[in-house]
């Protein structure tokens, strides 16, 4: 399988020789500047002298933080980064609101938010079941560490527990409004480096993207954090807290994409704005932003009863890539012909797909069929209980452990990335399909292929689930058919 991007390897390799030249050059005029430095320190504004400037090192941080757990004295919730004000970490339970009690004034986002995979974060089963796993594998190492991204109300305030007894209803709620809208600042990108205010000057405090906000119930602030993919970079780059393992990278992917460069953040397609009122008696105002999240994850909020975000989440995946043919070749009876596809992801901000490493799969379900709709060839069919024809285009992440072993669940024993197959944000992937024309073929072929998704491959649900394991449904992304009349012998 070849893959590329929008540059093709020959600009590539022909950028990074400009870039070797320039950097030459650079050099060039760093000898020369040094050589006529100015003794009133005016030099001092040449770039070329100082060394490289940090702009943000909240920017910055997705290249050089690299996740892992800090020490234990600084971080009270250890592994997880999670910081608040309060002394010593914990915070009262008393300080926090359940989303339903903002609802009353935010109506309308908080219908957005219920339901999405933010509300669903701590209780969805397939997590609790897997987190469970990690705990008894090390020996509760990890617990901390999946709490703080699942419900980072519970960690703060001690009540989540791995089994998710005796817990109030707030930090069940999961990554809720009191989450997001308490964090003041981020201390790194990943595993969970937020600094969670609830309150200042003894009153409730949020943090949001207005800075002539005013509202009867809290304090507000205003955040540029809130307006950049910072925020979200705080969850969305998942890091091994001890081996530095990168897990999950959805932040760095779209750090390193031209979205990035363009000023596209993940608000813009995850949380697209448009005009309207944020509160009831509030202003109306030209730009407030949807809260409904939605990914590539149909299963979950289906059962959980949202169809809204279970729909929303198939547009956005029916959104993301195209496919087209490239080339058909040696179609002609008893021949060996070949058909070359580009898939193009065209619509993710990240890799196509990104987030969760053992589950988000694409495949390619490839077909051939003859003019009485009899199947010639195929290849990617998922069977009945969810398996994959062996040798199926997959576009996935594939992690090992130290012997170089494939991980099905056990993330903990991840030490490296054998393959990664998946698509690049406005990169594609070309992948071949060959089949044998029979003898005495004659008329036209049809050729299709459905680009398909699922969120996790069903064997891997049924090992968590048991018997309750619901069925994983599979998205058709694109599809594309072409007829091609087969040639003479
Ligand atoms: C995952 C984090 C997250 C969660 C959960 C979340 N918000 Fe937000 N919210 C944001 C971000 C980010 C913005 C600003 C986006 C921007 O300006 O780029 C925002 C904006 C807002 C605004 C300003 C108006 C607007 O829509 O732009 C209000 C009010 C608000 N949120 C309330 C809530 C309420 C109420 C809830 C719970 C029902 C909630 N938020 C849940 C991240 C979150
Ligand atoms: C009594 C009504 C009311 C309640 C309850 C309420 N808010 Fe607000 N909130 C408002 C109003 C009004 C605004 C200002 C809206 C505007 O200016 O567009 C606001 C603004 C905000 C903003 C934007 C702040 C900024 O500076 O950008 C956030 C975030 C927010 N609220 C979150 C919450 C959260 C979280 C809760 C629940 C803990 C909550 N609100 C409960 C009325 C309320
Ligand atoms: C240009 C639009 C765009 C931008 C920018 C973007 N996304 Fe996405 N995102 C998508 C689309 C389309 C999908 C559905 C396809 C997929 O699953 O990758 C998606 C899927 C996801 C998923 C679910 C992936 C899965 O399959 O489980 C997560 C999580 C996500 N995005 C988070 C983010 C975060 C965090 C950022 C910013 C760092 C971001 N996205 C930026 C378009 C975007
Ligand atoms: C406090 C941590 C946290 C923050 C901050 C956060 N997320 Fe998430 N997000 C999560 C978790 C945890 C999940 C997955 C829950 C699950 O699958 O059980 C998730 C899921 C999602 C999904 C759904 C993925 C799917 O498979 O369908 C999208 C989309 C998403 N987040 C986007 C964002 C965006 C955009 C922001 C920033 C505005 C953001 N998130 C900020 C923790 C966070
Ligand atoms: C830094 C934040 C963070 C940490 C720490 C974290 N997660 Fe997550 N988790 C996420 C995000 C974000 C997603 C959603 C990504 C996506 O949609 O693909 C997710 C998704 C998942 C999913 C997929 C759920 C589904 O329904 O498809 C499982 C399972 C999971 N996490 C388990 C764990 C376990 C177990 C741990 C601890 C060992 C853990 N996570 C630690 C942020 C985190």
């Amino acid at each position: 399988m070849k893959t590329g991007t929008v540059f093709t390897p020959n600009s590539l390799r022909s950028a990074s020789l400009a870039f070797v030249l320039l950097s030459v050059l650079a050099g060039c005029q760093h000898l020369y500047s040094a050589k006529t430095k100015d003794p009133s320190g005016a030099a001092a504004d040449n770039q070329a002298d100082s060394g490289p400037r940090i702009l943000d090192p909240l920017y910055n941080a997705g290249h050089v933080d690299p996740g892992v757990a800090l020490d234990k004295s600084t971080s009270p919730f250890y592994p997880s980064r999670a910081r608040t004000s309060a002394e010593g970490g914990r915070l009262s339970i008393d300080l926090f609101d359940p989303p339903e009690k903002c609802g009353t004034c935010h109506t309308e986002i908080y219908a957005q938010w219920k339901g999405s995979m933010h509300s669903n974060a701590w209780h969805d089963p397939i997590y609790r079941a897997l987190m469970k796993l990690a705990g008894k594998a090390t020996n509760g190492l990890t617990d901390n560490l999946c709490i703080g991204c699942h419900t980072p109300v519970g960690l703060t305030t001690g009540e989540a527990t791995p089994t998710g007894e005796k817990m109030s209803e707030i930090s069940n709620h999961g990554v809720h409004c009191e989450v997001c809208h308490n964090i003041s600042a981020a201390s790194g990108i990943g595993n969970t480096a937020f600094v969670l205010t609830p309150r200042k000057y003894g009153r409730p405090l949020k943090f949001g993207p207005f800075k002539d906000a005013r509202s009867p119930y809290h304090d507000t602030e205003y955040s540029e954090l809130h307006t950049t993919s910072a925020l979200c970079g705080i969850c969305h780059n998942v890091t091994h807290p001890f081996n530095r393992m990168p897990i999950e990278r959805t932040y760095d992917e779209w750090k390193d994409s031209p979205y990035a460069a363009e000023g596209i953040g993940c608000q813009e397609c995850h949380m697209t704005p448009g005009p309207g009122r944020a509160a009831i008696g509030g202003p109306m105002r030209e730009r407030i932003f949807t809260h409904y999240f939605v990914g590539g994850n149909t299963l979950l909020p289906a059962l959980f009863g949202s169809e809204k975000h279970a729909k929303l989440a198939t547009e956005m995946l029916q959104r993301a890539a195209k496919m087209d043919v490239l080339s058909v070749r040696n179609v002609r009876p008893g021949g060996l012909a070949t058909v070359d596809i580009r898939v193009s992801n065209i619509g993710a901000g990240h890799k196509l797909p990104t987030g969760f490493p053992e589950g988000r799969e694409m495949w390619i379900d490839f077909s051939v069929l003859d003019d009485n709709g009899k199947v010639l060839y195929r290849l990617g069919r998922i069977d009945s209980e969810g398996h994959l024809d062996p040798g199926t285009h997959v576009f996935k992440v594939t992690l090992g452990d130290d012997a170089g072993n494939k991980i099905d669940l056990e993330l903990w024993k991840a030490t490296q990335i054998l393959f990664d197959t998946r698509i690049l944000p406005r990169g594609y992937a070309d992948v071949s399909f060959d089949f044998i024309v029979p003898e005495g073929a004659e008329g036209m072929l049809s050729i299709k292929a459905d680009l398909c998704y699922h969120s996790f491959p069903q064997p891997l649900v049924n090992y968590l689930l048991g018997s309750d394991a619901p069925k994983v449904p599979t998205i058709i992304m694109t599809s594309l058919s072409k007829r091609e009349k087969i040639g003479k012998r």
